[in-house]
């Protein structure tokens, strides 16, 4: 099977598990600013909280895409941004719009970039956007990821109800749960000024309650697979 996978934000965390457990003999290819230590992976540098080039990133998309005789394709958008960590109205103006761009339109602009490239693909195609419980709780501190995610959500289940109409892409809003990556150690490192609930964070960790980013990607790759799962569904890996 010629199966290609693209993974924003594959250079660390969630993302570079999701890589790494890509299927067999998948074509792997990470976009991130930094770029991925995963042997056999291409890179397609691009910094997304930067809306100037998203044009350029859905093109390179597009020439994947359409490389190659695929008989699967999936894209999942996992790059994301905590920062700034902090109540609205007292962080740094330009962070917070970064963070507005990345959480919240990069998603929606690459996913729309990504269905143009495959609709007329007689093959499976997948669409997943990386979620998190945070667009259903308030977490103070964290206003505009939240939001973002929330967005994401809205996004995924009014897209997957147009698939239904005419596309058949499989299109999902997935929450990870809480994975031991560089974001919590961020969180955990944060001001309780800033993030009153960290202390949560640090109790979650002192318990030892984090899920691996390979625990969590394997689940992730199971739900592909899943005949029982829906597009425009939002599923949270914990419930499942
Ligand atoms: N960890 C958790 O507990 C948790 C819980 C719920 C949801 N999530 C979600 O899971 C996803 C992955 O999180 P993680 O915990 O793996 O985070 P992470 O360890 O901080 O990794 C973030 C990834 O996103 C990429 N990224 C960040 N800013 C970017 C930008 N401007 N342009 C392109 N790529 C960018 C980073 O690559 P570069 O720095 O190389 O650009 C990196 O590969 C995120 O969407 C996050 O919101 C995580």
């Amino acid at each position: 099977m010629d199966t290609l996978v693209i993974v924003t934000g594959g250079s660390a965390g969630l993302g570079r598990a999701l890589l790494a457990s890509a299927p067999p003999g998948a074509h792997r290819v990470d976009v991130s600013r930094s770029g991925t230590d995963l042997p056999d992976t291409d890179h397609l540098a691009a910094d997304l909280t930067d809306p100037a080039g998203w044009a350029a990133v859905g093109e390179r998309l597009t020439a994947l895409v359409t490389r190659r005789a695929w008989d699967r394709i999936t894209l999942l958008h996992n790059a994301g941004t905590l920062e700034p960590i902090g109540f609205a109205g007292e962080v740094d103006a330009e962070a917070y719009t970064r963070n507005v761009l990345l959480n919240s339109a990069a998603g929606q602009v690459l996913g729309h970039r990504f269905l143009a490239a495959v609709r007329d693909l007689d093959v499976r195609r997948e669409l997943v956007l990386i979620s998190s419980g945070a667009a259903r709780s308030a977490y103070p501190g964290w206003s505009a990821y939240g939001a973002g995610k929330a967005a994401c959500d809205q996004w995924v289940r009014t897209v997957g109800a147009e698939q239904t109409h005419r596309g058949g892409v499989l299109v999902l809003s997935v929450a990870p749960g809480v994975v031991a990556t560089g974001m919590q150690e961020l969180i955990r490192d944060t001001d309780p000024r800033d993030f009153p609930q960290v202390d949560r964070f640090h109790d979650l960790h002192t318990r030892g309650q984090l899920v691996e980013p390979d625990v969590a990607a394997d689940a992730l790759w199971a739900l592909l697979d899943d005949p029982g799962v829906a597009t425009g569904e939002v599923v949270d890996l914990r419930s499942r």
